[in-house]
């Protein structure tokens, strides 16, 4: 069976550091192997909270440019966005037949994003992971790389590739494995170490941006969250202390070495001369890709030809799934 990779991110607002270490650098490097690979830029996921449908195209668009900034190779990889590919829902809908709502009850991403709210929520944000696991099932992908907060979502679509198997009597859907790689799994907020680096934080301090430039970088390292202790000698030593760890795996993650290898040079000296030299690489990591994003920015009819590319590459892949799916289940044709 040939390994293929499918992965995506949500267009809403612009990505951050978190999403470029915790996704889609591994992305960039999972192209090395010898997998088949899809990326698509979910925006039908992007709609299931309140968002700006004026701004929804564009920042589709400015996430396959990160995806390519970054390093995705569009002749290698297919990237395209998720609405163009309308298997994807018709694949979703047949899945949510077969997701327990006990199931969905569970998601702490649910959870966490209604809040208060989950009586008035949509349906949209509840069945968010069936469309998750259709964008991985309709391409039969057998691998998705992931950040650690996506786990919950993958079990569910392993358990309804399973369900589906199972009900029909053959081995049609692989079960997906998550690869969950790096250091920096979880990138936290800057502001508090104990929360994730999030888009939807309202402090932009908490973050740092792919559009950001050096000197905002650079400040907002400085102004990060750390305590009074130097940093400390070993990898122990940043047990209870959330946001000192937080940077140790930023710069860790950053220079693909270990939070050990980071100690060892930086063991004992005080934040004010580690923040300078992580800002100083998150610099040097950050600006070409910045750079490159904002050239294809200024010329987005060059994104839209390889969205439209991807989206037909993807389409060649995806539309013989459903019509075996919808076979198998019975449909009239
Ligand atoms: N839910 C994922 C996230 O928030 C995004 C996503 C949607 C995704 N569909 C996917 C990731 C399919 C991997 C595979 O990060």
């Amino acid at each position: 069976m040939t390994k293929r990779i499918l992965s995506g991110m949500q267009p809403t607002h612009g990505l951050h550091l978190g999403n470029y270490l915790g996704a889609l650098r591994n992305w960039v490097d999972l192209q090395h192997n010898d997998y088949e690979a899809l990326f698509c830029v979910v925006d039908l996921h992007a709609i299931t909270l309140p968002y700006e449908s004026d701004m929804l195209a564009s920042r589709t668009r400015e996430v396959a440019a990160a995806y390519i900034a970054a390093g995705i190779d569009p002749r290698k990889s297919t990237i395209f966005a998720q609405s163009a590919v309308p298997e994807h829902s018709q694949l979703m809908w047949l899945l949510a037949t077969m997701a327990q709502m006990g199931k969905l009850d569970r998601m702490t991403q649910f959870k966490d994003k209604a809040g208060k709210n989950a009586e008035r929520v949509g349906l949209g944000l509840y069945a968010y992971p069936v469309l998750m696991a259709a964008d991985i099932l309709i391409y039969k992908a057998t691998h998705v790389p992931v950040g650690e907060d996506q786990k919950q979502h993958l079990e569910l679509a392993r358990d309804l590739a399973a369900t589906f198997n199972t009900r029909y009597k053959r081995e049609f859907f692989p079960q997906p494995e998550p690869q969950i790689l790096g250091e920096a799994t979880r990138v936290m907020s800057l502001q508090d170490g104990a929360k994730k680096m999030s888009k939807s934080d309202p402090s932009e301090k908490s973050r740092i941006n792919l559009t950001d430039d050096a000197e905002t970088i650079a400040a907002k390292i400085k102004r990060a969250q750390t305590d009074s202790e130097p940093l400390p000698m070993n990898v122990e030593g940043l047990k209870d202390r959330a946001g000192a760890d937080n940077l140790v795996t930023i710069y860790a993650a950053l220079k693909r070495c270990s939070r050990a290898d980071v100690l060892s040079e930086f063991g004992g000296q005080q934040w004010s001369g580690f923040k300078p030299a992580l800002a100083e690489l998150a610099v040097a990591e950050l600006s070409p890709i910045t750079a490159k994003m904002a050239d294809l920015m200024a010329n987005p009819a060059k994104i839209d030809k390889i969205l439209a590319q991807g989206a037909e590459k993807a389409r060649s892949i995806a539309a013989p799934v459903l019509k075996e799916t919808m076979d198998i289940m019975g449909f009239w044709h």
